[in-house]
């Protein structure tokens, strides 16, 4: 896989190649379509506009001088936002059967298209017609590599992968099933939706019932709507997209069963945030294993790749420090200093309960793969916040490296750390 091998970090790497942020340039974090498409507002107090607002809502603000950044149920790298929503309703009360836009800025969706009857993206997707919800998610990628240039498609990735997490947390609050389809004639919908090589489709959601009738093609053509402001191509993202399009096929149709209380997971979606620091406590054993217990229930998909969860065991009341993976100690020992240096010197891999990294193998399927480590990940953070933990997310490490110290051939695809 030549995009990861080629966006490693390593401690020669990030010092070789620093660069300076174009702060006048840059790129907006939210697509705005014009006025004269028409919008319904989204309400928290009704169930099923709450139901989307918990798919990337935004839940906080954070001021700096000069700069207010809007921070949603979603966490992303860098607080930039590359992932964008789209929705397809089909005979579901209070909405007209029609494609929107899920603007996060207004709380509003955005009526793009009325759908004609029996015309839908499910053709595009090889689904018979849906009645219910068909979420689409796509990557602005220059929101990111405006910032992290060739490695933004990772994020990209891990980011969208969040918000399927978020839609699948909505789905277990509002108790409906879901399943991602990640497959499909991408370039049929991109063309729809009127995607430039600047907005990547990545997957699709289904919360609803596929009928025994099939649907036409989309006549859909939308306009192009600059979701950016400014943009500066990027060809190594652009022809690695491309070049890991065509995905294999690896179904699993098993449901998570999620041990927690819908209220508590809730408000878990409202509160959640990045931890920034932690405290010297230690966390608990059974903590830990209620989060592997969660993070670890099936992800319903067409293309559900492996993902190997290594954890290293810093503050765990309990427990023996050391490396840990399913179960067994690889190595026991104190790598909290360790594990904060391969998170590119973070403080926060080093003064966690527990630093964990991702690890996958699949070139083929590094799309569908990249996202299942962000799904894992957004667990991660919500079961943490459920037991008054905090997670953050860590796109930064020291790749080689880290695969060295878990003696692992594997990609290594994210970390997070959780702990008091
Ligand atoms: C893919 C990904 C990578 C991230 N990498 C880092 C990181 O390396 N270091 C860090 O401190 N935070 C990291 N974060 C956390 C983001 O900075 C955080 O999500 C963002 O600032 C928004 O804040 P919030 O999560 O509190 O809403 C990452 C988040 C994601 C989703």
């Amino acid at each position: 896989m030549q995009y990861h091998a080629l966006t490693m970090h390593s401690y020669r790497s990030v010092r070789m190649h620093t660069h300076f942020m174009d702060w006048e340039h840059q790129p907006k974090a939210f697509k705005i379509y014009p006025s004269h498409y028409r919008r319904i507002p989204l309400e928290k107090s009704n169930a099923l506009h709450r139901f989307i607002i918990l798919i990337g809502g935004i839940t906080a603000q954070k001021s700096y001088p000069g700069m207010t950044y809007a921070l949603r149920t979603n966490p992303s790298a860098g607080a930039l936002y590359p992932t964008e929503v789209y929705v397809q309703i089909r005979d579901v009360e209070g909405f007209e059967n029609g494609i929107y836009h899920v603007n996060p800025y207004e709380s509003a969706l955005v009526l793009l298209y009325p759908l004609n009857v029996d015309e839908g993206v499910e053709s595009a997707l090889g689904l018979k017609c849906v009645e219910g919800f068909i979420f689409l998610f796509s990557a602005l990628y220059y929101r990111s590599s405006w910032k992290y240039r060739d490695r933004a498609f990772r994020y990209c990735l891990n980011d969208t992968g969040h918000m399927l997490g978020a839609l699948e947390a909505s789905c277990y609050v509002s108790e409906r099933e879901y399943r991602i389809v990640y497959d499909g004639d991408k370039g049929m919908l991109s063309r729809a939706f009127g995607f430039g090589s600047e907005e990547m489709y990545l997957s699709s959601a289904i919360v609803g019932i596929e009928s025994e009738f099939l649907c036409q093609t989309l006549h859909m053509q939308l306009p192009n709507v600059d979701g950016t402001g400014t943009f500066e191509q990027n060809r190594l993202i652009e022809e690695s997209y491309r070049q890991t399009l065509h995905l294999q096929q690896k179904v699993q149709k098993e449901n998570a069963v999620f041990n927690v209380d819908k209220e508590a997971l809730l408000q878990a979606i409202w509160k959640r945030r990045s931890v920034r620091e932690f405290s010297t406590a230690s966390m608990r054993a059974e903590d830990f294993q209620t989060i592997l217990a969660f993070i670890t229930q099936p992800i319903p998909s067409d293309v559900d790749e492996t993902v190997e969860i290594f954890a290293v065991i810093n503050k765990v009341e309990g427990m023996w420090q050391g490396l840990w993976k399913d179960g067994v100690y690889l190595k026991s020992g104190n790598f909290a200093q360790k594990s904060g240096y391969l998170c590119l010197e973070q403080a926060l891999g080093a003064f966690s309960g527990v630093t964990f990294f991702l690890v996958g193998y699949s070139e083929q399927n590094y799309q569908a793969m990249m996202q299942k480590a962000g799904i894992i990940g957004h667990r991660l953070y919500l079961i943490s916040e459920c037991l008054g933990l905090g997670c953050s997310g860590i796109g930064a490490y020291y790749d080689e490296e880290v695969a060295e110290f878990l003696d692992t051939k594997g990609m290594i695809l994210y970390a997070l750390a959780v702990g008091k």
